[in-house]
Order: structure tokens, then C-alpha cells, then sequence
């Protein structure tokens, strides 16, 4: 198994491209799904989830052609409706070939999804939105048995959809679902992160019908055919925000390029608040950070706008550098602290009550060996290791490899020491 070795101390100096959004590229590559037309994909980031949803496309038929962040898929031939264990086991987003399979074909029989160990992460609020539409639902031996065979035309029925609690890949599942139902969906208390408005562009450029994108109330009428389409991937906000971090806590001068920034306001707050200077352009963030000691900041994570919860575990490891207490409330997952125990091996002082976390600040913390447990907090481990005294060594760095493309490397183009071992 992969790890990392980091030597900390160095000052991050120079241009990052940032990818396209990982949260966005796999609903946007799943869509496909929706029509028999050819749907070219670019700026697909090169990730281990996104050579999973290719796999599992590929399980269930789709031709799919692809080089260099570009997708070309063609979902004429479906053979299979069906999502394997084996294939979903490590990415929960794969729970989104639930909603197309299950409009276009009138089937889907979908493992129940795996993923990040970061809480319960139910997919309650999916079954209950497309059994409101009228879909057949049961679950037995681990997987999701959906049909609408029963329904006129093999069609689910447009219908209002309250969500209980705002979900992302709940309301892209019902969205792709409603774009084939017949009649209007509404779907309220939607989520609103620019990575569901990326999907719903897309699914426009293909025919379908829908309003109130990046509102919490979504509008689909479904027509009888989606087309093909070519469609470019939004900017990763998460990667651009965790390049961010790493800028904070080592100093230096650092331009995150193909960003933009009106997407990512409450990372920036934040980020101001530690002390670093922001600039902003429509293309590009540029951050510079001085000597001046890191000033705490306080996160308490929420739905889009609010501060991501895919950014908190970056947050903490800036916060163990800061000149002062800060709080950390994370309000949308239960269970995602789990990189506090090893930041605090690295010398960090964190203590944790239910879903917050207090931590001290240190004038400095060391390297040490280090095991990352999900994608985020091993972003987390990384901003340490380069701001830590020593070598820091990682172990585990799969999870770091489903959402972060050639993070070594552009880590090292921007002057850190960051060695990939085999
Ligand atoms: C997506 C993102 C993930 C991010 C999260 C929150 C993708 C592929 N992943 O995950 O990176 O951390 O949004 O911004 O886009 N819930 C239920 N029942 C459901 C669905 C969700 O109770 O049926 C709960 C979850 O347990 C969680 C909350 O709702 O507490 C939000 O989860 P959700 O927005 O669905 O997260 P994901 O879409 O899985």
C-alpha cells in the first residue's frame, strides 16, 4: 500500500491548476445514463472514484472512451441494470445510478453504498423521494431492488418532494430520476452546492427541463428523451480550499488558477480570518501568508453556502498552528473527527465533546507516523506533515487518492518535499 513521506518546513511558493470537482465529474459521468446519445465529459480529474464510476458504467454497458480528463459515453447498449458490491463497495456516490437506471429502463438493482467511514450515511431520503414518484422499493440482502414496471408507460410520476434534511447526492438522484417522469417534480429543502447546479447544467444541455438551480426549491418536467451533449466539469472547490489550507500553515505565496471564487466565499472568510491575504480575481484566488503567527479561527460546518463539512479536517490542522483556542462544530456527519487522534500524535492539543472539538494551538507540532481514515482527514494529515518539524509519513494514502489528483506532485511544483513510497 501507497504511503507518503512528508518533510515539513518548507514555504509553498508559486501556480497550482486546480482539477475538475470529483463531487461534480461523478453525478455528470452517471447522467450518461439518461440518454442513447454520445455525452462528451473534459476536465474529468483523474481520481480513483472517478476510475470506479467508470467501471461500474462500463458494468452496466455503457461505451465509454477516455484520455486526459476527457469522457466521451455512450449509454446506447445498456446490458445490465444492475450495481454490484464489489463495484460500489468503496464509493457511496455510486448509489447515483439508482435514480437514471431506474427512470430510463424502469429497473435498478443497487448495492447499498459503502464509501467514507464517517457516520451511518443513510439513503433513506433517495428510496422515500423515488417511491413518492411511484417506484416499487425493497431492500433485501444488501441491495435495493426498485421498479416501476406497474407504472403507466414503465414512467415515474412527477410529484412535490419535501426533503427532511437537505442531501446532495439525494436531490441528484431524484433530479436525474424526475428529468424522464412524467409530468413536474418539485424538490424542496434541495440542496444547493455548485456541484448539483454543475449537474443540472448539464442535464439541460441535454434536453431536459428544470429550474431554480442553486435555489432550495428545484423544478424538473420531464420530457421523453434526453440527448447528447458536451459539457465541461466545474473547478474542485474542495481541492482548491485544501491547497488553501497548506498555504496557511507553511507561508509563502501560492495562485490556485481555474477557480472561482464566488463559489467558495465562506472558505475565504475563513481563511482571511487566519491572518492570510486574499486576492481575488474571476479566474484565480492568489493567497499570500507571512510570518505573522496564524490566528484561530471558529467553524461550525453547514450546507452550501455555509463552511463545507469537506473542509473542516483541513480547518483543524490550521487551527493546531493558531495563536489561540478555537472551536470546530461539524453539524452535518456524526463521526467525522477521526483525524483529531492523529494530529494529536503529531504533538497537537485537541479535545473532543460530541459534535465539537476544542483545540489549544501549539507553537509548533512533529512529524510522526500517521494513518489516514477517510479522504478529507487525510487532507488534514497532509497540511500537518508540511508544517510540522521532521518527517511525517502517512499510511493509507488510498483514501487521499479518491479525491486528490497527482497531489504530490503539485505539492512539490510548488516547493514542498513530499515523496510518494511504494
Ligand atoms: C455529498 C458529498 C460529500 C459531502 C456531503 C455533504 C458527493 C459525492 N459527496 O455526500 O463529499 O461531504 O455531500 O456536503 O457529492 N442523509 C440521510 N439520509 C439520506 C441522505 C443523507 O439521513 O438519504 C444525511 C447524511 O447522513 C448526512 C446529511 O444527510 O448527515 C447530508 O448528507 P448528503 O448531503 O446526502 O451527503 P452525500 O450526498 O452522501
Amino acid at each position: 500500500m501507497d504511503k507518503l513521506k512528508i518533510t515539513g518546513g518548507f514555504p509553498l511558493h508559486g501556480e497550482v491548476e486546480i482539477s475538475g470537482a470529483k463531487n461534480a465529474a461523478l453525478p455528470i459521468l452517471i447522467a450518461s445514463i439518461l440518454s442513447s446519445d454520445q455525452v462528451d465529459i473534459s476536465n474529468v480529474p483523474k481520481l480513483k472514484d472517478i476510475d470506479t464510476t467508470i467501471r461500474l458504467l462500463e458494468f452496466l454497458g455503457v461505451s465509454i472512451d477516455h484520455s486526459d480528463g476527457n469522457v466521451s459515453l455512450i449509454a446506447n447498449n445498456i446490458s445490465k441494470t444492475e450495481a454490484p458490491y464489489d463495484l460500489v463497495k468503496t464509493m457511496r456516490a455510486s448509489i447515483l445510478v439508482l435514480g437514471p437506471l431506474l427512470s430510463r429502463f424502469g429497473r435498478a438493482h443497487v448495492s447499498l453504498p459503502g464509501g467514507c467511514s464517517i457516520g451511518a450515511r443513510p439513503v433513506d431520503l433517495h428510496i422515500q423521494a423515488l417511491e413518492k414518484m411511484g417506484a416499487n422499493i425493497s431492500i433485501h440482502n444488501g441491495y435495493i431492488d426498485a421498479s416501476t414496471e406497474h407504472l403507466s408507460n414503465k414512467k415515474l410520476i412527477g410529484t412535490k418532494i419535501f426533503m427532511d434534511q437537505v442531501s446532495v447526492t439525494g436531490t441528484e438522484n431524484i433530479m436525474m430520476a424526475a428529468t424522464l417522469a412524467d409530468g413536474k417534480t418539485f424538490i424542496e429543502n434541495a440542496a444547493r452546492e455548485p456541484e448539483v447546479e454543475d449537474l443540472g447544467n448539464l442535464l439541460i444541455s441535454m434536453g431536459a427541463k428544470i429550474k431554480g438551480l442553486g435555489t432550495d426549491v428545484i423544478e424538473i418536467e420531464g420530457v421523453a428523451a434526453l440527448n447528447g451533449s458536451q459539457y465541461k466539469v466545474m473547478f474542485d472547490r474542495i481541492e482548491a480550499g485544501t491547497y488553501m489550507a497548506a498555504a496557511v500553515v507553511s507561508g509563502g505565496e501560492v495562485k490556485l488558477k481555474n477557480v472561482d471564487p464566488r463559489k467558495m466565499e465562506s472558505v475565504i472568510e475563513k481563511i482571511k480570518q487566519t491572518g492570510a491575504d486574499v486576492i481575488e480575481t474571476s479566474t484565480g484566488i492568489t493567497i499570500k501568508k507571512q510570518h505573522q503567527p496564524i490566528k484561530p479561527v471558529n467553524i461550525r460546518t453547514g450546507v452550501y453556502p455555509l463552511f463545507p463539512t469537506d473542509m473542516q479536517a483541513q480547518f483543524m490542522a490550521i487551527n493546531v498552528l493558531a495563536d489561540g483556542p478555537s472551536e470546530i462544530t461539524e453539524t452535518i456527519f456524526e463521526n467525522r473527527f477521526m483525524h483529531v487522534q492523529e494530529l494529536v500524535r503529531m504533538g497537537a492539543s485537541i479535545d473532543v465533546k460530541g459534535n465539537t472539538s476544542f483545540v489549544k494551538g501549539v507553537q509548533a507540532i512533529d512529524g510522526a507516523n500517521v494513518m489516514a481514515t477517510d479522504l478529507r482527514a487525510s487532507a488534514s494529515l497532509v497540511i500537518a506533515g508540511l508544517a510540522a518539524k521532521g518527517e511525517t509519513i502517512i499510511e493509507r494514502i488510498y483514501h487521499l487518492d479518491r479525491g486528490y489528483e497527482r497531489i504530490e506532485e503539485k505539492l512539490n511544483k510548488l516547493g514542498a518535499k513530499v515523496e510518494r513510497l511504494n
